[in-house]
């Protein structure tokens, strides 16, 4: 057993990774997210109950889980207060096991103008979730104009820091030809200092927690956001989010060394979904795509947009199980495909006339990418009360065999459903 366990997307999000956090929560002690903002949903269906989560960890369901939001995430305050008023009023008591980093980055409402100011803006463009995520990751990196969470407990410190960096913003702003959207220093120094102090229960250096919780034996358990696809350096570029969603996040994202790392489970859907902008080679633009829309619910949590389609793609799976260090695959919604005669899975492009089974570096060479398809028979079964590997049908498991072959990694797990109980384990 490792002390150390990491889920991972390996696709464009969504993958139902909020399921799996949820289920193997139940034997850890403490989930990290380590990445993005609430450009996230995670959903978990328990008990009948539905759960979205977006900025705090999956694992504030379980009550013995302490929640930890890392240095690497993005917090937009009022969303997070929010966040944690729903989950108490849903019955879910939050009191001390969250704790959010001093070192965590914060959106301001500027972040929120600049990400939808002017023609070929980042949200026209790339089609991003206008969260504010891209502006806050672009502002820590340029360094001059970031603010971290610790910086919001200090009044007089956060006034002077705004004094300077909302002249700039407006500016900006003015310039990108969102004149109207002007921002107060002074307004925006009370508003954020009352945030810190409504804040300051949860925050802590989540580093130093977490190396004590390594050395008192606890387990722990990464949750990243989004997909090893929208991986800032290793996805599908520049069609992407603006952090590592690859599981190399963790370590930068929340201090652990990626060594402690034992195990990373690599959640795929048994299609492909994408939402936003950018190369999908396997995408199905007919009535299959929109059948799998209809069956699978693919409408995006965050911002209610269609999620585009497509077959499950095994060159960018295996491409992305790499990057990310997956140990297994844990396969979701295989009941989607139930009412298919046929599936079919990417095996391998055609670029340019030639076959490659590798993905290209490029998002202009992807996008020239046709995929070469393999096609399975369909199990025409309702799979949503399977709960052992046996009970498959032959025609579902050949498909699993078929995919775990593609990729190079076993699966350990298959879920039928969106319930904690529609899961099949190895
Ligand atoms: P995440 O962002 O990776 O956590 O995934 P989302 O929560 O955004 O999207 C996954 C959706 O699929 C959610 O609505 C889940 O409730 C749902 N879901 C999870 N597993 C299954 C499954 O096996 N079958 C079906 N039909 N839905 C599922
Ligand atoms: P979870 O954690 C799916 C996509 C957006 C856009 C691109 C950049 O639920 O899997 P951003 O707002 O991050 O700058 O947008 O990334 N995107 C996601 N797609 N699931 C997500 O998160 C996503 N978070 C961002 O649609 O294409
Ligand atoms: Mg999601």
């Amino acid at each position: 057993m490792t002390q150390c366990t990491c889920v991972v997307g390996l696709q464009w999000g969504d993958e139902a990774k909020g399921k799996i956090v949820d289920l193997l929560a139940e034997e850890h002690d403490i989930v990290v997210r380590f990445n993005g903002g609430a450009n996230a949903g995670h959903t978990v269906v328990a008990d009948g109950r539905v759960h979205k989560l977006s900025l705090i960890p999956t694992g504030i369901l379980r009550s013995e889980v302490t929640s930890v939001i890392a240095n690497g995430v993005v917090i937009y305050p009022p969303r997070f207060l929010e966040e944690v008023a729903q989950l108490e009023a849903s019955g879910i008591i939050v009191g001390q096991r969250l704790l959010v980093s001093d070192r965590a980055h914060v959106i301001f409402p500027y972040h929120l103008e600049e990400e939808k100011a002017g023609a070929g803006c980042a949200a026209e463009v790339i089609g991003t979730t206008g969260r504010g995520v891209g502006p806050c990751y672009q502002d820590k990196v340029g360094r001059i104009s970031a603010i971290r969470v610790a910086e919001l407990l200090d009044a007089d410190h956060l006034r002077r820091r705004l004094e300077e960096i909302v002249p700039r913003k407006n500016r900006l702003l003015q310039a990108l030809g969102a004149g109207t959207s002007m921002f107060c220093a002074e307004e925006l120094a009370c508003e954020y200092a009352a945030y810190g102090e409504r804040m300051r229960s949860y925050v802590a250096d989540t580093v130093r927690y977490l190396h004590q919780a390594l050395q008192q034996g606890r387990r722990i358990l990464f949750e990243a956001a989004q997909g090893t696809l929208l991986d800032v350096d290793h996805g599908t570029y520049p069609f992407v989010t603006s952090s590592h969603s690859s599981a190399a996040g963790l370590w930068s994202g929340s201090g652990v060394p990626a060594t402690r790392v034992g195990r990373i489970v690599g959640v795929v859907k048994a299609y492909s979904t994408r939402v936003g902008a950018g190369p999908f080679p396997t995408e199905l633009d007919d009535a299959i795509g929109e059948k799998i829309r209809q069956t699978g619910r693919e409408y995006g949590t965050v911002t209610g947009r269609p999620r585009r389609c497509g077959w499950f793609d095994a060159v960018a799976v295996r491409y992305a199980a790499a990057v990310s260090g997956a140990t297994e695959l844990a396969v979701m919604l295989l009941d989607v495909l139930s009412e298919l005669e046929q599936v079919a899975i990417g095996v391998a492009y055609e670029l340019d006339g030639e076959r490659i089974d590798y993905m290209p570096a490029t998002s202009v060479q992807l996008a020239r990418c046709r995929p070469v398809l393999e096609w399975l028979p369909g199990w025409k079964r309702d799979l949503g009360s399977v709960r052992r590997p046996e009970d498959l049908p032959g025609a579902a498991r050949r498909y699993l065999d078929r995919l775990s072959q593609l990729v190079g990694l076993p699966v350990r797990l298959v879920s039928v459903g969106p319930d904690r109980r529609q899961t099949i384990r190895w």
